[in-house]
């Protein structure tokens, strides 16, 4: 097997969910356009990214998102009156904005049928291409202060560029129905060559209680497999499921993060993470005084 690989310049953000959980206020915003501090939690997504290397930014989304492509697009008219006024901070918000906008390529493609993750990716083959790629999960929102779980997992690839690599956090089995679950043996530090996974196994059925979390490197390959994998668990089409077919081949890695995540799909995982970024933040600015 080759160990070259081209860099990863793409990004998927499977955003089309109804975000039920949060009804009614997702009957006019987007889930991942709710705020955490004063930025959508998409921006944290879109951050992580681009301070990873990352300078495509392609969406999968619902009829409703286009308030993400106005937030990511320049302000002219406001820009303009904070210039006018010399609200320097107020500015320097938005064009911490324009900098990604202006550095990077913003795509977007509708979903056509809500069906799964596994189908949301597979709406993104032709944004894609011929390339492997990132995907981002932006309710699930990470940190670490040093290198971010997409970069991480960035060098983990460059490692090992002819597997696929999923993110993974240990969970209690109680809540491994949430969960993608991988088993695999460890072959270095938080690498994992996996066996088998299973989506949102029973806790007797789970095969570890090593979760996978929203981040992803996957091969091209993946359009090929998810195109003939059978609809999965809740009906839908489980990108779990097509990396399993792989896992089997011995070809998907899992990586035990260093970082924290909030699961922000919840009410309790986003209410903790408006604390955390908000502390955070205090911190801060405590510490620039
Ligand atoms: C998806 C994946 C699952 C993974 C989870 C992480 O599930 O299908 O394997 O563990 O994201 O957040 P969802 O949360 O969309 O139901």
């Amino acid at each position: 097997m080759s160990n070259i690989c081209k860099p990863l310049t793409k990004c998927l953000f499977p955003v089309a969910g109804y975000g039920t959980r949060f009804l009614p206020i997702t009957k006019t915003i987007s889930k991942v356009m709710l705020p955490i501090n004063t930025k959508p939690i998409i921006a944290y997504g879109v951050n992580e990214a681009y301070n990873s290397g990352f300078d495509s930014m392609n969406f999968v989304t619902n009829q409703q998102d286009v308030q993400i492509e106005n937030y990511f697009k320049p302000y002219k008219e406001l820009e303009k009156l904070l210039k006018d006024k010399n609200k320097k901070n107020e500015l320097n918000m938005l064009e911490s904005i324009n900098n990604i906008s202006n550095n990077c390529k913003f795509s977007y493609i509708k979903q056509k049928k809500i069906q799964g993750l596994g189908d949301a990716i597979l709406n993104a083959k032709e944004l894609v291409g011929s390339e492997d790629f990132g995907v981002i999960l932006a309710d699930d929102l990470c940190f670490n202060a040093d290198d971010s779980v997409l970069k991480q997992m960035k060098e983990v690839y460059e490692k090992y560029p002819n597997y696929c690599i999923v993110a993974v956090e240990e969970i209690e089995l109680k809540n491994s129905h949430k969960y993608g679950i991988v088993s695999g043996k460890q072959i270095e530090d938080n690498v994992f060559l996996l066996d088998e996974m299973v989506e949102k196994p029973s806790r007797q059925e789970a095969p570890s209680n090593l979760a996978i979390i929203g981040r992803y490197i996957l091969k091209n390959e993946i359009f090929y497999v998810l195109e003939h994998t059978k609809i999965g668990v809740g009906g839908e089409l489980q990108i779990t499921d097509a990396l399993n077919s792989l896992a089997k081949k011995q070809k998907v890695l899992a990586y035990k993060f260093k970082g924290v995540r909030y699961d922000c799909g919840s009410i309790d995982g986003y209410m903790k993470a408006q604390n955390f970024f908000y502390n955070l933040s205090k911190e801060a600015k405590i510490s620039n005084d």
